[in-house]
This record gives structure tokens, sequence and C-alpha cells, in this order.
């Protein structure tokens, strides 16, 4: 599947230097990619910057990542990988829906760095990375009881496990060190809230 981005998605500056392609309103975006491509699709979490990676995102642009293997897990429209790479980690941006994996490197275009992509599902994959970025995931039970495992597990291998999150219902906040805290700007079509804070963590096997 190929669409034409930028007709469906706005350029937005959402931090100093960083773009990305979004839209207003989720409802519109996902009736006109339906109508583009004439199947059905899942919702179009890609067509907006989740709080989690935005706290990410400011978090990593304090870092210099040179060298470091990265995975942007769940990226959506990839910002968090995004800006790793500005930062100079080599990144590998995963999403199980490949319109995602496609707005990430459109987003990657925008902000002159490139991502790899990958649609498998990588939860119990064997690490290959230094660094792990897991960008506001933890609103679905199933999703995070496959996740936390994998998470442990990556920590005990050595790899450095960052989670952004807004208060997720899900997220275990004990499992994980408070790294930073920030208010970040939100789209209440998307979000139902103007701004809320949203936090770094690093994650702790437990
Ligand atoms: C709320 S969005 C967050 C996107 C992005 N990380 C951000 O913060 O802007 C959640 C994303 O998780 C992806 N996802 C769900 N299950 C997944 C899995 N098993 N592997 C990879 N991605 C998954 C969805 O497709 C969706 O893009």
């Amino acid at each position: 599947m190929s669409l034409d981005w930028p007709q469906h998605l706005t350029r937005t500056t959402v931090l100093p230097g960083v773009d990305a392609l979004t839209a207003a309103e989720p409802v519109p975006l996902w009736e006109a990619i339906e109508a583009s491509l004439g199947v059905r699709i899942g919702p179009p979490f890609w067509g907006h910057v989740w709080p989690g990676s935005l706290a990410l995102a400011r978090q990593l642009s304090t870092r210099d990542l040179a060298g470091v293997r990265a995975l942007d897990f769940a990226c959506g429209g990839g910002l968090a990988g995004v800006v790793a790479a500005k930062q100079g980690a080599s990144v590998l941006a995963n999403d199980i829906d490949v319109l995602a994996v496609e707005v990430a490197q459109a987003n990657a275009a925008l902000n002159g760095v490139t991502l790899a992509v990958s649609t498998n599902d990588l939860i119990g994959a064997p690490s290959s990375w230094e660094l792990v970025l897991v960008g506001d995931v933890f609103y679905e039970a199933p999703l995070v009881a496959r996740l936390v495992p994998w998470l442990d597990a990556l920590v005990r291998s050595g790899v450095e496990v960052l989670v952004g999150d807004p208060g997720r219902q899900f997220f275990p906040r004990q499992r994980a060190r408070l790294v930073a805290e920030y208010e970040v700007a939100c789209v209440p079509a998307w979000d139902s809230v103007v701004d809320r804070p949203a936090s770094v963590w690093q994650w702790s096997a437990s």
C-alpha cells in the first residue's frame, strides 16, 4: 500500500526542529484512507503523535545517541524513532500496521533522517538493540500482558528500555523508574484533553 501522505496529513512542527505528518481528527482521516484504498483498515493511530512519544522525543533530544542501535517499538508515526535517528542512533521502526511504518518513513524523510522498518510482531524476539523505545502502548490489557515479560527479558539482557506514558490505565509504574516528566500539548479530538503530563520511565526487570 502506498498513499500520497501529504494529501491526507498536514505537516506540523511538534518540537523545535522536528516536524511530523498529523491529522486534526481521527474519523475523517480513517474514512478518507479507506475510500482511497478501497479496503477496511484499523484505527489510524499513525495520524497522531501520542503524548507518550512526545515525552520520549523530548527526553531523547537531550541525549547523544551516536552509533546506538535502537528499536522504536509500536512506532505509529515514528516520532520517537525520528528523534533518536536525529541524535545519531540507527533505528528500526516497528509496527504491525503497514500504514504506520509508511508514515514513519515519510516523517523520517521530512526530518532528514532514515529509518529501517519492520511490520513483524517482534514481541518475544531476542534483542539486537541497545535501546528500545516504547511510546504510548499501555492502553490495552492483552497487549500489555504480552509486552511485560518481553520488556523484562530485554532489560535482563542488558537493553535500556525507555517507556513514554501519559498515565495509561495498564502502565505498571511500580515496574519502572521515573526519568522525566513533561507537560505535552495534546489534540482534544485524539486525546480527549488539551494538555496532559507525560513521563519517560526506565523499565526495570522484576
Ligand atoms: C497509541 S499508538 C502509539 C504510536 C506511537 N508509539 C506514538 O506514541 O505516537 C499504538 C501503536 O501500537 C501498535 N501496535 C499494537 N500492537 C503491536 C505489536 N504487537 N507490535 C507492534 N506494534 C503494535 C499499533 O499499531 C499502534 O500504531
